[in-house]
């Protein structure tokens, strides 16, 4: 088979990765991709947002089945274009993707189902938000509605902070459209843990868990990213909770969506919060985590491609869904200044010394120059360890960091302990 990627960061490097190991797959294309995908499938210079242009690829090359990595064509809907053309997908469709796309969508849909999540408010008007932040205690977290890559998320300490944060998302709009509504929230205490699954709009299978590491610095000091690391699995999320989150959190949001008439097929990943009052739903994405999606792939036995497959057929139920018994980390190798800014273009040092089995190397921000792999975004590179523990595999994720080098390279040095 002949098939598609989209996107171009660590988690399309994953997904590739381990579609490049299935017997089906004879050719990976992948848009846009980068210099470490390169060397697994045929890079092609298509925007991951340009959607047409993707749709006329995939019908030029008889493509026979597209994966979406990113979310914005999702929101866009990719799906939606390639399904009415004939085209195999795997997806949530337009109307399935607002899961992730509208926070205030979500929350109502949680409220409506009893998913567990924390208290909130939705304010499409800046003065009711204000005039309600005057009767809450703090911290209070104060979120815009739409997509803002994953900056409109504010925790505000006290009442002139969150004033702060209505006025600059609903008036400054300072993430655009994202901001004509807010959601305000209750501030939850607790660890986060990342759960992703694959769904058929019937049938759920949650992946085994994993934990993120979102600020820039060492033991959680800095400012948010996108993601410095993640291992898998958690050492919270015990089988009672996993047992709980089917029951009350991801059996009933697969169900909810369908009778919303949005089926979900895709990958949902549920953002969860383990606290002293139970689990609680903080976001839902509808797509693989970054870099999430670097320890969990890793761990699935099997073929990528037939779960992907039987999830876009509806014969989820049908398949036997089967992980490593081991552990895995991804230390990601940013840009110094990420997430602020940052400059690019350095060549990389160390990736020819790196042959050892147990260490996988992905590449999100590069790109080639003349005959040299270079930085060529804030996260650069993610460097997953895999191991029978979660020790181990801390232990082998820094060996393989060690051997890799170039100008002004940051990471964090306590990826994998929480
Ligand atoms: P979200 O995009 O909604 O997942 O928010 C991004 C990050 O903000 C989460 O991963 C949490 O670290 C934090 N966060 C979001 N909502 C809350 C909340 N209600 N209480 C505490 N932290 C939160
Ligand atoms: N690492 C979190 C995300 O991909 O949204």
């Amino acid at each position: 088979m002949k098939v598609l990627v989209v996107g171009s960061g660590g988690r399309e490097h994953a997904i590739v990765w381990k579609l490049s190991q299935s017997k089906k797959v004879d050719k990976i294309f992948c848009a846009p991709g980068n210099a470490g995908i390169a060397q697994l499938a045929e890079c092609v210079n298509i925007k991951a947002t340009d959607i047409e242009a993707l749709a006329d690829f995939a019908q030029d090359k008889a493509i026979d089945f597209t994966v979406v990595g990113m979310d914005d064509p999702l929101m866009l809907g990719i799906v939606d274009v390639f399904q009415e053309r004939g085209l195999k997908i795997f997806g949530p469709t337009k109307n399935a993707a607002i899961i992730e796309g509208s926070k205030s969508f979500s929350k109502n849909l949680m409220k409506k189902y009893n998913i567990p999540t924390a208290n909130y408010e939705v304010f499409d008007d800046s003065k009711d938000a204000l005039e309600y932040l005057k009767s809450q205690s703090f911290p209070i977290v104060v979120k815009a509605d739409g997509l803002a890559l994953g900056k409109g998320v504010l925790i505000c300490n006290n009442y002139e902070e969150a004033k702060e944060a209505v006025i600059d998302i609903m008036e400054n709009k300072k993430f655009g459209d994202a901001g004509n509504k807010v959601v305000i929230e209750e501030f939850l205490v607790g660890q986060e843990v990342s759960v992703l699954s694959f769904c058929d709009g019937d049938t759920i299978v949650p992946m085994v868990s994993a934990q993120d590491h979102k600020r820039a610095l060492d033991n959680d000091q800095g400012l948010n990213t996108g993601g410095m690391g993640t291992f898998s699995p958690s050492r919270i999320y015990t089988q009672e909770i996993q047992n709980y989150c089917m029951e009350k959190i991801f059996k009933p949001t697969l169900e909810a969506m369908k009778k919303e008439g949005r089926p979900f097929t895709g990958i949902l990943f549920f953002g969860l919060m383990v606290t002293e009052n139970g689990v609680k739903v903080l976001e839902y994405n509808a797509r693989f985590g970054d870099p999430e999606a670097q320890v969990v792939l890793p761990r699935l036995k099997g073929d990528l491609l037939e779960i992907l497959e039987a999830c876009v057929d509806k014969r989820l139920h049908e398949i036997k869904v089967e992980w490593e018994d081991n552990a895995a980390v991804c230390v990601v190798l940013a840009s110094g200044g990420y997430p602020l800014s940052y400059d690019t273009g350095f060549p990389i040092f160390g990736l020819d010394n790196l042959h050892e089995n147990n260490i996988i190397v992905f590449h999100a921000g590069t790109a080639k120059k003349d005959d040299q792999i270079v930085t060529n975004g804030g996260r650069v590179l993610g460097v997953t360890g895999i191991a029978r523990t979660l020790d181990e595999a801390i232990r082998t994720a820094y060996q393989g960091v060690e051997k890799i080098r170039f100008e002004n390279m940051h990471y964090r040095k306590d990826i994998g302990i929480k």
